[in-house]
């Protein structure tokens, strides 16, 4: 499963791409609206020159012949450019036309697999079932993801399952297990993920072993009347 970044801050993007594990961002408009006094077009440009796969960048108009005008400069910013359909009649009108000229479309705001589904029959390249909202009602946002990856299954049907709306890593196991394509989240899950208590107490315990080791070697070595520290690799066990 790959890890997309859920944001437009450069500087979270920026942050993560050092660790090699994001291979695209989604963004929306409400992740835009909190960079401020931005260049739309501008931002995700320069998110295409940081990280180089899918990125994601979402219309804001809600009729269908709006969305498509507006999606078709959108999708020349640059060639990683996804552009991103709200999940509605008028959504499913767009994607189809869209997709049909060859423009990549991620489907946002799906909820159930039947809407998944029909995203794909109208030529979907992502659909993004959003879990955390999901769960935030009370039902099993998960369940959508199990259940849209097991209907592309069956037909096989190549359009990517994006878990969207991922709050906490075990979110990100769980869509592993599911076997959707990518999930998508903030810096703050995609950092929480890395983390682990025994994994701090761990490294801490070799490095304090290590310093005793070599002070000790220290210690017989100026005793014996050497004094050259031993190099890592040449350590005997
Ligand atoms: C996905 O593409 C959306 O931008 C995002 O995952 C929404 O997540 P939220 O429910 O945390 O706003």
């Amino acid at each position: 499963m790959e890890f997309f970044l859920d944001t437009a801050s450069l500087e979270e993007i920026r942050e993560a791409a050092k660790w090699g594990v994001v291979s695209g961002v989604t963004t929306n408009p409400t992740l835009m609206a909190r960079e401020g006094d931005v260049e739309f077009s501008e931002i995700i440009k320069e998110i295409c020159d940081i990280i180089d796969g899918p990125i994601s960048a979402e219309v804001v108009s809600v009729k269908a012949e709006d969305m498509i005008e507006e999606a078709r400069p959108i999708s020349k910013w640059h060639p990683n450019v996804v552009v991103k359909i709200p999940m509605t009649p008028d959504g499913l009108q767009a994607i189809k036309v869209l997709s049909s000229e060859g423009i990549k479309i991620n489907t946002t705001l799906i909820f159930t697999a039947n809407q998944a589904l029909l995203a794909a029959q109208a030529g979907a390249y992502i659909v993004s079932p959003f879990v955390g909202r999901l769960d935030d009602i009370s039902e099993d946002g998960m369940q959508v993801i199990r259940d849209t990856v097991q209907i592309f299954n069956n037909y096989g049907i190549t359009t990517k399952v994006l878990a969207a709306s991922i709050r906490h890593p075990r979110h990100i196991t769980e869509a592993a297990k599911a076997g959707a394509h990518i999930a998508t989240m903030p810096l703050s899950v995609l950092k929480q993920a890395m983390k682990h208590p025994l994994t701090d107490i761990g490294l801490e315990r070799f490095l304090k072993d290590w310093e005793k080791y070599r002070q000790a070697q220290g210690t017989k070595e100026s005793a014996g009347g050497k004094t050259a520290g031993r190099a890592r690799g040449a350590v005997r066990t």
